[in-house]
């Protein structure tokens, strides 16, 4: 993996929406110095396909380093990441995953209630709001939870997000005043 050939070597490995389980299996297969591995996931059945694939991987791998591993079936925006940024502060963290890419407006337009509570995290006017500059990618909002929540920790952030989100990022970098370093 890209980010072991860079000296990287995470304590601790956060994946906040783990579908299947392929970011963590690869943790597994690259980082041999992982002491508590945390996924979350929405979809069930997949909580339990990214279980099952951790079973595997230590089945064929019994000699492999043996991190704590949590799995939990919780909507993103419910999870207490603050809980593990507190208890976990003086370690090294990697954020690692590729979030769902759509939009809250999308997400409105079919109904579905996986949107983080009602906030205006970018502090639009209500007019902005209203006529669709508030609009975002819920990716946008996971990134920028996990930039929040782990500024203070030292480690790595490896999300695969659309351009759009990235640039959105770094031109909020002021208004969003976290302690980034690209
Ligand atoms: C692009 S996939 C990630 C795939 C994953 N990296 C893997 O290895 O399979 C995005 C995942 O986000 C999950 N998801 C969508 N909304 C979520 C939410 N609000 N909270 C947690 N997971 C969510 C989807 O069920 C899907 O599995």
């Amino acid at each position: 993996m890209h980010l072991a050939s860079k000296n990287i070597s995470p304590e601790i490995v956060i994946e906040p929406t783990c579908g299947k389980g392929n970011f963590i299996i690869a943790s597994l297969c690259n980082f041999n110095n992982i002491k508590n591995i945390f996924g979350v996931e929405i979809y069930k059945p997949y909580v339990w396909e990214t279980k099952f694939s951790i079973i595997n991987f230590f089945l064929a791998n019994p000699n492999s380093n043996k991190p704590e591993i949590s799995i939990s079936h919780c909507n993103v925006f419910d999870f207490n990441f603050k809980q593990i940024a507190k208890q976990y502060l003086s370690k090294e963290i990697l954020v690692i995953g590729n979030p769902p890419w759509v939009t809250n407006s999308k997400l409105g337009s079919l109904n579905s209630d996986n949107l983080p509570k009602k906030t205006n995290f970018k502090n639009h006017s209500g007019l902005d709001a209203m006529t669709g500059k508030g609009n975002f990618d819920i990716a946008e909002f996971i990134t920028l939870i996990m930039i929040e929540t782990f500024q203070n920790m030292n480690g790595n952030l490896l999300l695969l997000v659309k351009n759009s989100v990235i640039k959105n990022l770094v031109f909020d970098q002021n208004k969003i005043n976290t302690k980034l370093h690209q």
